[in-house]
């Protein structure tokens, strides 16, 4: 595909898609989250800048660290130069997004640990199952859902 001088800095969505390693679809549904943006060609063609290559880069490895899209959107409206994050800027999300994944981890730990107690009991009770009823919200009221 041919481009005029100005549009060499752009990439059409199967450019993006080829060198980012996402389908179409998902670069069209982040572009729908507000976490990638595009310019419109008079044919209403998507085009976007190579900057956005370090855009999606950021949405893909928050993806596989399990951060929500939203937190990622939050971020991204707090980058100063564009919204294209530097070395500096990614340096100071993945540090603060590490600390979201130590305290999931920690979580999953716990959940873990209870759930070795339930897989040699089996009752599923939600007054004293303490996975199902984490917080004994059931024991508090005096109710019980499902027993008598
Ligand atoms: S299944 Fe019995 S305590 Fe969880």
């Amino acid at each position: 595909m041919a481009m005029g001088s100005g549009e060499a800095e752009e990439l059409t969505v199967g450019q993006l898609a080829a060198r980012s390693g996402l389908s179409i679809s998902a670069l069209h549904f982040y572009e729908r989250q507000g976490l990638i943006h595009s310019r419109r060609t008079s044919g209403n063609q998507r085009r976007y800048p190579r900057s956005i290559l370090r855009r999606v880069a950021v949405i893909k490895a928050a993806h596989r660290a399990g951060i929500p899209l939203a937190t990622v959107a939050d971020a991204f409206e707090l980058l100063p130069h564009d919204g294209v994050p530097t070395q500096q800027d990614w340096g100071r999300l993945s540090r603060a997004w590490r600390t979201e994944i130590d305290e999931r981890i920690a979580r999953l730990e716990h959940l873990r640990d209870r759930l070795d107690g339930c897989i040699a009991c089996g009752c599923l009770s939600l007054s004293t199952c303490s996975l199902v009823n984490p917080q004994d919200r059931l024991g508090a009221s005096g109710a019980s859902a499902l027993e008598p």
